[in-house]
């Protein structure tokens, strides 16, 4: 179901690595599930403006989770029905136990929020009995009434072996409420996670439930997300989690400290892909690259909104307990175009251009190695910058154990007080013994870090009027960094691909 791109989207702050709409405002990905060779994203679209309002599903669909492709809106809202569309997953009903599925086909059921105007929300299912292109409201909406809790939102389901049944965790106020069912249609609650764990003003949003392998070992843990708005580390909206265990009856964390996914500010509603586990062990995250400060505000048109890059998920031992760690997909590397431009050996003293020949790509993937001896108290600074004084400085202090951002002059178009021109910061988290590596993904308006090991992740916007072409990377503080490596990889446009 590929259907031709509006082309060209070649509008100015344009993602060309991440899914935006063509058109309109759109917010946290939903529904995202994997069948017969598709990959679906849902997601809060709004179709009629370039501002939240009016909730639908938006619906795109992908071969490889890199290139996608809009397709028409998947559910509408209901303003004088049970409401607007809000966030929940869907999932393959492979044993058809919701009895909607049609010639012995599994049937995709999504699970959301109707939210009405009233500010009623409740639990809805829809289903599609064609792979997901079309989709039927269940006649006997809602699934799970509500007449208390004001914020009752974005249900997330998966099967549970261990107690035959299908598990759903829901965001209601300041905890997360478990929920089984035997057949999708008829649910019972029966645990409250959260209560001493809020530790700030925000909303509880977009929970998830799933299990990892740990990695280097035979053991496996759950781990719960949870999105909060407000009360992110950098401000605004973020997303954390907790590592513990979920017995069928319960989930009980094992620490009590705030863990963030990402440490930036522009990654917020992240979920996971259901069903892609059928295929592999590939437990993958994708969330909305924007902020609830200033998402409104973001200075795109004729869209607003996009998402992050898919990330695969695992756990890491190190000293702080078990930590949850994400990388970009490996499909990322479908994007790589031409030789990637490598210096080897380097000691800075002095600022350095790259490449030192030719022109930095738009869109690249840059990897920093640092040199272990050297490691204690260096400091190393990026500095992405054009001729029209517009700049994003990464700072990498290895002396703080911190990453620093200013994206000042590079917040083209949004008020002062909005909250994007706070100074960004995030703790380094390596458990590697003395190597330090960075990956940095740059998009046209965005740049998504990752450690190494994908300990330390830092998501976030930028604006600029004109491109930032050149890249300096110095010592800052200190009088030299020597680094193992560094490599900028050019990387094409995911819509380059598309037919006319
Ligand atoms: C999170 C959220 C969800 C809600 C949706 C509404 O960003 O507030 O809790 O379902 O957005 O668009």
């Amino acid at each position: 179901m590929n259907r031709p791109h509006e082309l060209p989207y070649a509008e100015k702050h344009r993602p060309q690595l991440h899914f935006s709409p063509a058109r309109n405002w759109m917010n946290d990905p939903n529904g995202m599930v994997y069948y017969d060779g598709t990959y679906h994203l849902f997601y809060q679209y709004n179709p009629a403006d370039k501002v939240w309002n009016d909730m639908h599903w938006g619906h795109a669909t992908s071969s490889d989770l890199i290139h996608w492709y809009e397709q028409p809106i998947a559910l509408h809202s209901e303003p004088e029905g049970l409401g607007y569309i809000f966030s929940g997953c869907a999932l393959v009903d492979w044993r058809n136990s919701s009895g909607l599925g049609q010639d012995g086909r599994p049937p995709l059921i999504a699970i959301f929020t109707h939210s009405s105007d009233s500010g009623v929300q409740v639990q809805s299912i829809a289903y599609s009995n064609d792979a997901g292109e079309t989709w039927a409201m269940y006649d006997n909406n809602p699934v799970i009434p509500n007449h208390e809790i004001t914020h009752f939102r974005d249900p997330k389901v998966f099967w549970n072996e261990e107690s035959a049944h299908w598990i759903m965790v829901l965001a209601a106020d300041k905890v997360v409420k478990f929920y089984r069912s035997k057949n999708l249609i008829d649910w019972s609650f029966f645990y409250d996670f959260g209560e001493k764990f809020s530790v700030n003003d925000g909303v509880w949003e977009c929970p998830d439930l799933f299990v990892l392998d740990v990695t280097g070992t035979s053991e496996k843990k759950w781990v719960l997300l949870v999105s909060l708005n407000p009360g992110g580390p950098n401000g605004g909206s973020a997303t954390r989690y907790f590592v513990g265990h979920f017995d069928g009856e319960g989930f009980y964390a094992d620490h009590t400290d705030v863990r963030w996914l990402d440490y930036g500010p522009d990654n917020y509603a992240g979920v996971t892909w259901s069903d892609v586990l059928q295929n592999s062990n590939r437990r993958i995250l994708l969330g909305w690259m924007s902020n609830w400060q200033y998402a409104n505000q973001v200075p795109t048109d004729p869209w607003r909104g996009a998402m992050t890059l898919p990330r695969e998920l695992s756990l890491i031992p190190t000293d702080l307990g078990l930590l949850l760690a994400a990388k970009p997909i490996p499909e990322i590397e479908l994007l790589y175009q031409g030789a990637p431009i490598i210096h080897e050996r380097l000691l800075l003293n002095e600022p350095i251009s790259f490449p030192q020949q030719g022109e930095l790509p738009e869109l690249f993937e840059l990897v920093v190695a640092l040199e272990s001896p050297a490691l204690a108290g260096r400091k190393l600074r990026l500095r992405l910058f054009n001729d029209a004084d517009e700049q994003l400085i990464f700072d990498i202090d290895l002396a703080a154990n911190e990453v620093r951002m200013d994206r000042e002059r590079a917040s083209f178009g949004l008020d002062e007080d909005c909250g994007f021109f706070t100074k960004l910061n995030a703790p380094i988290i390596a458990s590697e013994a003395g190597q330090y590596s960075i990956k940095l993904i740059k998009d046209v308006s965005s740049l998504e870090l990752f450690t190494g090991e994908g300990l330390g992740i830092f998501s976030a916007l930028y604006f600029v009027e004109n491109q930032l072409n050149k890249l300096e990377i110095m010592p800052f503080d200190c009088e030299e960094v020597a680094l193992e490596n560094i490599t900028i990889q050019p990387l094409s446009s995911i819509w380059r691909h598309c037919e006319s």
